[in-house]
């Protein structure tokens, strides 16, 4: 999440916040802001739109200090300012140039297609979201929103406490057929989802000649099955294994490899890589819970300064457990 006030306001805001790879990206890029204000949220909109996809409104980050401003999920409770945020939003886009048609220009081959979305969490009351929804999606035929991303979880819910699968069955139920719904919250692997969905019989994407992994059944009477979601957002999992949705279920060592090529050629603050390093090398949050490094490694990892004794290290502990290079970096 960016704040939208800071970006407009502040160089080094921008600079810090919004960091992009020069050569062409492979994935869409949406930049997140947290907002309370239509002016402020269309003119960041404005500034991160030649270097994005798209930008989505953060109505869920529950922290005391974003709710204190009015910001995150404080706004599951302003559904109107939501509304006429991402309308002034889209109506900025539209007078830049941009293409805010939703489905007709998201494959427009000057790539001017610009999306324009919201995360939320839920209320204890159900209706509150389901009007919450009505009010900001506006006419269905002509959305306001190009996507909404849902995290089943009230403003006070803790994130230990398990995604609420009927609240997202109902509101998928209810909303799918008039906009793309994507869940956020407990995507840990994909065996082990609380509800099935046709998403998981996609094909695998992970940029590996490794053997491809093995992936576990989806079927199971328990789980809801959920037609109408559209797509799968994971936070914490994917932090510590992003090739979670190659159907991986845990980190491989091609994922580190391929984190490390990337940190040479655009360096990332120390710190924030030894990070990075330290929740791909971890246990996870998927069923197995093998790490590659030991914790007394992980320790280590976190004591070095410097890119060279990080890269040693690495090698050193792929070379005690048999590991080779990765062919295809
Ligand atoms: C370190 C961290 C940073 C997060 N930052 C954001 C954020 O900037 N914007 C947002 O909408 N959600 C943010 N979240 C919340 C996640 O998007 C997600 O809704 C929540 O963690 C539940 O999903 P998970 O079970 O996949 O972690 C963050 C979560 C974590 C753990």
């Amino acid at each position: 999440m960016i704040l939208a006030k800071e970006f407009n306001r502040n160089s080094f805001a921008r600079d810090s916040d919004l960091s992009i790879s020069t050569t062409p990206p492979e994935l869409p890029t949406i930049a997140q802001f947290g907002s309370n204000s239509p002016l402020e949220l269309s003119r960041a909109s404005s500034l991160a739109a030649p270097f994005v996809n798209g930008v989505d409104l953060n109505c869920g980050c529950p922290q005391s200090w974003a709710c204190a401003e009015s910001l995150g999920a404080a706004l599951m409770e302003k559904r109107e300012l939501v509304r006429d945020m991402v309308i002034t939003t889209r109506q900025r886009l539209r007078d830049d140039g941009w293409g805010v048609r939703k489905e007709a220009d998201m494959h427009d081959t000057e790539g001017k297609g610009r999306s324009v979305s919201v995360k939320i969490r839920v209320h204890k009351d159900l209706r509150k979201t389901v009007d919450f929804i009505t009010t900001v999606l506006g006419d269905e035929h002509n959305r306001n929103i190009d996507w909404l991303t849902i995290h089943p979880r009230t403003r006070s819910t803790q994130s230990s406490v398990p995604i609420n699968v009927e609240a997202l069955e109902l509101l998928t139920n209810m909303f799918g057929d008039k906009l793309p719904i994507l869940v956020s919250g407990d995507v840990y692997a994909l065996s082990t989802l609380p509800y099935t969905s046709h998403l998981l019989q996609s094909q695998l994407t992970f940029n590996s000649n490794s053997k491809e992994p093995e992936r576990s059944g989806v079927s199971g009477n328990a789980r809801p099955h959920l037609p109408k979601l559209a797509g799968l957002m994971s936070a914490r999992a994917l932090l510590a294994n992003p090739a979670l949705f190659a159907g991986y279920e845990t980190c491989p060592w091609e994922a580190v490899d391929i984190f490390m090529n990337k940190v040479a050629r655009a360096p990332l603050p120390m710190k924030l890589g030894i990070h990075h390093l330290t929740e791909m090398c971890g246990a996870g949050f998927g069923p197995d819970r093998s790490a590659l490094l030991t914790k007394k490694e992980r320790i280590r990892l976190t004591e070095f300064d410097n890119w060279i004794d990080i890269i040693d290290f690495i090698e050193e502990a792929k070379k005690t457990r048999g590991v080779g290079a990765v062919r295809g970096l």
